[in-house]
């Protein structure tokens, strides 16, 4: 028998996370400046509301730096991050000749980002991919990472692969046309960041979150930029410690601790047929009802779950959720994908800023039931 170790240039996989205000308009420089890439093409993939929007300053820059740009726009909506888009996507990218050097711009929010990202790490056996998220939750979330996905019929992001992106370029400015709902969305999946995150990052979201009022628009200001690097950072601290999420890693700092709330967010979304809520809007109930069965086990004090619930409220106002049937909710938590051997882990919070990672087997159905009816039928979510 003979074994070989294959040495992977890990440099080779670095990227970079650049944030500020009209960042936008500098793509074609940042490119032009990155010694690591060589495009003669470049792909600006997005939708049409996101491209009516910031394309004509994108595309500007990218011919600026003397680069041959074309654009490729998808429908919006989540349903439209399919195979038969992936399958469009591709064609077009082999039609218009684009080589291995050459580059794709995700232009948009996280369908944007997971549909770009999938056709990059699959054309050619992959391309060099830059993310330039334009969502609230793709600026914290979904651009930085490197998971990638489209979505199946039988359900969400089951046919991905890990494809980390040469430059994550956030232009906060871009955040300003973003719609309230989406605003709220991405608070949500910010505060889920926030509470496994740590006291600090918990503290700087909320004093954030307590002056910006529901109903006002984003503006890019150094707080702003500050606080999104700060998710930023958190997020890839979880990532350089875990990118595969691996499957028998059950420690705190394991990528699946970013399913922080995602246990519940899964079940509300599958029994509403993905119509009721944004999927950050299901994750902050998701993020009350882990912090109500967090308390319940003793894991977190009581007055840490009100500054959980504290922060979930400032996040802007959630679409009732009290007319959902719980027994089916139930059921759909028991079949969450997440779940591995046909066990749930769920991530629970024994402190702001440590997650706990506890076998479903540890709470029993009448916990569960109670901590969804607190949390699903409290009257004041709207
Ligand atoms: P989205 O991409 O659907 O964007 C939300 C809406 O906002 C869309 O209508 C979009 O056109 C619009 N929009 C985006 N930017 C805008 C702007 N600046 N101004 C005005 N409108 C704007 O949704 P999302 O919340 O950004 O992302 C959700 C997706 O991300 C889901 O598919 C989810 O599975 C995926 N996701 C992926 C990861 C990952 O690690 N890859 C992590 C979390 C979520
Ligand atoms: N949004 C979860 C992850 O990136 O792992």
């Amino acid at each position: 028998m003979r074994r070989l170790q294959i040495q992977l240039a890990r440099d080779a996989r670095t990227s970079e996370i650049n944030i500020g205000d009209g960042l936008r308009r500098e793509l074609g420089s940042y490119i032009r400046n990155d010694e690591r890439l060589k495009p003669r093409r470049v792909g600006v993939i997005s939708n049409r509301r996101v491209f009516a929007l910031y394309g004509r300053d994108v595309m500007r820059s990218l011919k600026a730096a003397k680069f041959s740009a074309v654009e490729w726009l998808m429908p919006e909506g989540e349903r439209y991050k399919s195979l038969r888009s992936l399958e469009r996507l591709l064609t077009f990218l082999a039609e218009k000749s684009f080589e291995r050097s050459d580059v794709v711009v995700a232009l948009g929010g996280g369908v944007v980002g997971d549909l770009a990202g999938f056709s990059a790490a699959v054309y050619l056996r992959g391309i060099p991919l830059i993310q330039l998220p334009t969502s609230l939750l793709a600026q914290i979330d979904s651009s930085v990472g490197g998971k990638t996905a489209v979505n199946l019929p039988t359900g969400k992001n089951l046919v991905g692969a890990f494809h980390q992106p040469a430059n994550v370029l956030i232009d906060v400015g871009t955040l300003n046309s973003l719609p309230q709902r989406e605003l709220v969305a991405g608070f949500c999946e910010m505060t889920k960041q926030a509470l496994i995150g740590s006291q600090s990052l918990f503290e700087q979201t909320v004093a954030y979150l307590r002056k910006s009022p529901f109903g006002a628009r984003l503006r890019a200001t150094d707080e702003l930029e500050a606080l999104i690097a700060a998710h930023c950072e958190f997020k890839a601290s979880i990532v350089a410690g875990d990118e595969r999420e691996s499957t028998d890693r059950l420690d705190r700092s394991s990528r699946k601790v970013l399913n922080f709330g995602h246990t519940t967010a899964h079940a509300l979304e599958a029994v509403t047929n993905y119509r009721v809520f944004r999927h950050g809007e299901a994750v902050g109930y998701g993020l009350l009802v882990a912090g109500e069965i967090s308390r319940s086990l003793g894991l977190l004090q009581q007055e840490e779950l009100v500054a959980l619930r504290e922060a979930v409220q400032l996040c802007g106002p959630l679409p009732t959720a009290g007319q959902l049937n719980l027994n089916r909710i139930l059921r759909a938590v028991k079949h969450d994908k997440k779940s591995l051997g046909g066990e749930i882990n769920w991530v629970l919070l024994e402190g702001i800023g440590r997650p706990k990672i506890v076998s479903g087997r540890e709470i029993n159905e009448s916990l569960l039931r109670q901590s969804l009816q607190t949390v699903l039928k409290a009257p004041t979510r709207k």
